[in-house]
């Protein structure tokens, strides 16, 4: 049974009485037309009295997967897993076949790249609703040298990894655009593509918006500040309305050595986490991963990078307007009145959830409308009230303590400082925000916190109610104007909710709350990617399962109806992995999932606990999947 987080938890205490009282004053806020009332229809606050609906109809019909740590992925009864691109498949004609050594950094541009996560699939024709041709586009985020590498451990490898070894790592991880088909109900991609291409920390990018040309990431590669040689530690991702791609740089701290102690930007830095420890090894050979030798190059990371993966040809574009952060999700919305929306997370602990909105409106009949369009507009962050309304304050120069006198000089510093900014102006410190997605059918907004095991009792707000959160949660963000379409995502204020807080509901002492007749297979740890199906469900992806002696995966869950909040598990990940990048086709009928870093928590290759998924010697293979129905249908139906 769920345990209602009501009777055990002070600040949720607070939460309901400051909501008991805000009841009244909605009613006359709805009356006068300023916010749609927003309850209606849905059960289960966890804020409510009566917190779930007695008894569930989940609209997922599959038989629940038996939760099991194992070697090997699991499927749920009805269903398969097709391995469709593993690291190190050839992504040219004349690439030969995987024979399981690590290639060299030239032969791994030719493959596809290592610990694939975040995915998008784009139809071919671009444009159509195809659903069995398109491409793929997955970002690949990092690589795990303890289980690519004999004898390197996670600590030693940055000292340890040769030359080639850096330059394989710095040629493996980035992004990789690979072309797909279907079969008889079996995805494979087409080797020979003209798409098919990998974008790494070498491919270049035009940095674009407000930190274009700005001093501080001027480098003596480029004394203009516009051209940038990569990407790096691609996460999350979003897809456009005009059929771009957008990846999420989060954090590229780790990949850079020395410190620029005294410097004026050094307490920027310090605030996103670069403190020299260089995990790759990239310092000892490129210089431009030195901060001492080339103290801006970090400032032209972490940004949302903006991608066409139907022009082979075409250059990236750093859209810096979107603010500087650990980014996970880039989710796009086309707001009723034609803006872009654009939602995202920052995912360290305490950090912000975010919002941009263009200043220009887009029209599909006229692609020339999106050109550039990311690089004007407003971001904001989210203050989350106990009374349930949730505040998107915005981050522009000039504007409240966004002043020179507090450091910030031009919208350009506004935006490198991103996080700073956010501290200014009061903005709520979540448990480490990762994915957000809308709902496609309802128009709410579902904001994933994975966990924070560094909150304490008196770091406690509404929406991070649990100290040492393990186990993490999911917040529900309600836009004003009603269902679907009608939703404005352009609005001031919003209302919240929690969701789930995950963890194990048989355990008082977790405060976990899902609907009450969740499965002992049904709940789960450390919610990370999510994505909707076209009927509305939502599919949750974990990381961090393994910790409790459990495999990761993907769970179907309702989030409206008398079975919101409960949850079934439809798949498992081999030990040590992670899934993430879940991915519908238009049809619903494919869920494209990344199974990242299999084997990784062991210390070295030799203890590597799967092989998955070739099972032979000697290098586990992180690898995107498809999961189908094994007859026609759509998954979860
Ligand atoms: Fe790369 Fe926040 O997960
Ligand atoms: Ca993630
Ligand atoms: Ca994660
Ligand atoms: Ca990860």
């Amino acid at each position: 049974m769920a345990d209602c987080p009501s009777t055990s938890s002070p600040v949720i205490r607070d939460i309901i009485a400051a909501r008991a009282s805000r009841r009244s004053f909605l009613k006359g806020f709805t009356a006068m037309g300023t916010i749609a009332a927003t309850g209606t229809g849905f059960v289960g606050s966890l804020f409510a009295e009566e917190s779930f609906a007695a008894s569930a109809a989940s609209t997922l019909q599959f038989t629940e997967l038996k939760r099991v740590y194992d070697k090997d992925m699991a499927v749920a009864p009805g269903y398969k897993a097709d391995v469709v691109a593993r690291w190190g498949d050839p992504m040219t004609g004349s690439t030969s076949a995987f024979d399981g050594t690590v290639p060299s950094a030239a032969e791994q541009l030719m493959r596809f790249g290592y610990n694939c996560d975040y995915i998008a699939f784009m139809p071919l024709p671009k444009g159509s609703d195809s659903a069995d041709h398109g491409l793929l586009c997955v970002n690949n985020e990092y690589i795990s040298p303890n289980v690519i590498f004999p004898g390197m451990t996670e600590d030693d490898a940055g000292a340890k990894m040769t030359r080639e070894q850096v330059d394989f790592g710095m040629a493996a991880m980035g992004h990789s655009i690979v072309e797909v088909k279907m079969e008889n109900g079996i995805w494979a991609m087409v080797q020979d593509s003209t798409y098919n291409r990998r974008l790494t920390v070498e491919t270049p990018m035009a940095l674009s918006g407000p930190v274009a040309g700005h001093d501080l990431v001027k480098t003596r590669d480029d004394p203009e500040g516009r051209l940038v040689r990569g990407t790096n530690y691609n996460c999350g991702g979003g897809v456009t309305p005009w059929g771009t791609v957008l990846t999420c740089e989060e954090g590229a701290s780790d990949t850079f050595g020395g410190k620029p102690e005294g410097s004026a930007i050094a307490p920027v830095l310090e605030r996103y986490g670069f403190d020299g420890s260089d995990i790759y090894g990239r310092a000892r050979f490129h210089d431009r991963f030195d901060m001492t030798k080339e103290p801006n190059e970090p400032n032209r990371f972490d940004w949302v990078v903006e991608i066409d993966p139907y022009d082979p040809s075409s250059t990236p574009i750093k859209r810096t307007a979107l603010g500087r952060m650990s980014h996970e999700a880039s989710t796009v919305v086309h707001n009723k009145d034609g803006r872009i929306v654009v939602y995202m997370g920052d995912d360290d602990y305490f950090e912000y959830t975010y919002r941009f909105v263009t200043k220009a409106t887009f029209d599909p009949t006229k692609p020339e409308t999106a050109k550039d369009i990311l690089d004007e507009g407003i971001l904001s962050v989210a203050r989350f009230d106990p009374d349930g309304t949730l505040h998107w304050l915005p981050l522009v120069h000039g504007q409240g303590p966004l002043t020179a006198e507090n450091g910030f000089a031009s919208q350009a510093e506004v935006l490198l400082k991103t996080r700073l900014a956010a501290d200014a102006v009061g903005a709520t410190p979540m448990d480490r925000p990762e994915d957000m997605e809308t709902n496609p059918v309802t128009g709410r907004v579902y904001a994933v916190m994975t966990k924070n095991k560094k909150r304490t009792q008196d770091k406690l707000n509404p929406a991070n109610t649990r100290p040492e959160n393990l186990w993490g949660h999911i917040v529900e963000l309600i836009p004003p104007g009603g269902r679907g379409r009608d939703a404005d995502h352009t609005a001031d204020i919003y209302e919240w909710d929690l969701f789930v807080l995950a963890g194990n509901p048989a355990d008082a002492a977790t405060k976990a709350s899902f609907h009450p007749e969740t499965s002992e297979n049904g709940w789960f740890v450390c919610p990370d990617n999510i994505t909707f199906d076209p009927s509305g469900r939502l599919w949750v992806a974990t990381d961090g399962a393994n910790d409790f002696g459990l495999p990761d995966g993907i769970y179907g869950i309702d989030t409206e109806g008398p079975a919101r909040g409960l949850p079934k598990l439809l798949f498992t990940c081999p030990a040590g992995a992670e899934a993430t990048g879940p991915c519908f086709t238009p049809d619903g009928k494919t869920l494209f999932v990344s199974v990242q870093h299999p084997a990784e928590d062991a210390e070295t290759l030799d203890k590597a606990e799967t092989l998955w998924p070739d099972f032979k010697g000697p290098l586990p293979r992180p690898s995107v999947v498809a999961i189908r129905k094994i007859e026609d249908g759509a998954v979860g139906a």
